[in-house]
């Protein structure tokens, strides 16, 4: 009678199992994210609606995601190219996809130090660029009103020694526009959500203790933010693991969104097959410490394939730090990736 019961019980777990790995198998990352009721994205590359292998790009682009950042044609030289003139067409492709395929569209970044064009570089009284800035600000969030769900509205405004850091705002206007720029923001779209984005800021680190404390006081004084972002562009040594926990947990508890917005793992150029098994385990890690902090709304790549990462042009003798390899083939990061997604998955319907 007890064998036949445990015989019972062992086909019925049998076919419960099976069920669910089954269920599990036509699930991609996107999918598996919005059982999550998290969002899981990339950034779109400049005009991404004309390069050779456009439709497999999308293709993928909108099977694995449900959010996405323009990498770079938000960016004040892209978008406000001249005084008197923006230029917001390109911007609009990637919303006009995001949209048509269901995602949300995360726009980047409204005031940095770089990529900004010639004309406001010129500017040198505090008047002057305080109404430049104002208008611009106004001008992107109000025209993408309902459509940009998140802003990154000031985006590495610290140093790494855990100072302002030195800019052409910082010099000229002083720390205001910090806050002077998510009012702005926020009179333009009072329903987006606005946060403060940077790197290295992931761990606990003179850095993150100065961004720490500048958030804290903005929420404090009834400053419009709602979250952070921390870029997470790192490599295959990771990081201090339990620091960045730590450090997600204090952001959260003061009552932010977390978002990881950028993240890429490099290894180096002539990667061998452990390599990418090694940065697996990176993305791995980080993915379990996200979805264990119920504040973490988004991770986000800054690209997906390698074939269109800024990694290799900006770090000397570093690559493939994507979760696609230049053929689009998912990598051992991706597979680590869902394995951590379906787990929580399954958890969750316990
Ligand atoms: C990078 C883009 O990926 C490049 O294409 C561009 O040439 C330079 O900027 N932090 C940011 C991003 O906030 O905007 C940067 O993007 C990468 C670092």
């Amino acid at each position: 009678m007890k064998s036949l019961r445990l015989v019972i019980l062992a086909v019925v777990l049998f076919f419960v199992l099976n069920f669910t790995v089954q269920r599990l198998e036509g699930e991609t990352l996107r999918t598996l994210a919005e059982k999550l009721g998290i969002y899981i994205g990339y950034a779109s590359i400049n005009d991404f609606w004309r390069i050779t292998d456009s439709d497999k790009y999308m293709e993928v682009a909108k099977r694995e995601f449900n959010i996405l950042t323009p990498e770079n044609q938000m960016k004040w030289d892209s978008i406000h190219p001249e005084e008197t003139r923006y230029n917001f067409e390109p911007a609009e492709r990637h919303v006009r996809f995001a949209l048509e395929n269901g995602m949300v569209v995360h726009g980047h970044t409204l005031v940095w130090h770089q990529q900004l064009p010639p004309w406001v570089s010129g500017k040198s009284t505090k008047e002057e660029l305080l109404k430049v800035l104002e208008d611009h600000i106004k001008t992107v969030v109000g025209h993408f009103k309902g459509r940009v769900k998140i802003w990154d509205v000031v985006n590495e405004a610290v140093s790494d020694a855990g100072t302002y850091r030195d800019s052409i705002w910082y010099r000229i206007i002083g720390p205001e526009y910090i806050e002077k720029a998510f009012i702005w923001a926020h009179e333009a779209d009072p329903d987006a959500i606005l946060i403060y984005n940077d790197y290295n800021i992931e761990t606990i680190n003179p850095k993150s203790n100065f961004v720490y404390n500048m958030v804290k006081e903005m929420k404090e004084k009834g400053i419009p933010i709602h979250g952070v972002g921390f870029q997470m562009h790192i490599d295959y040594n990771g990081l201090n693991y339990e620091s960045f926990r730590q450090n997600l947990k204090r952001f959260a508890d003061l009552g932010l969104k977390l978002y990881i917005t950028e993240m890429d793992v490099r290894v180096p150029q002539n990667a061998t097959p452990k390599d990418f098994e090694k940065q697996a385990e990176v993305y791995r890690k980080i993915f379990e410490i996200c979805l264990d902090n119920p504040a973490v709304e988004a991770i986000q790549f800054w690209g997906f394939t390698d074939k269109y990462s800024w990694v290799p042009g900006f770090f000397k003798g570093w690559d493939h730090a994507l979760i696609f390899d230049r053929d689009y083939n998912p990598k051992p990061a991706y597979f680590a990736i869902k394995e951590v997604l379906e787990k929580k998955v399954m958890e969750r319907q316990k």
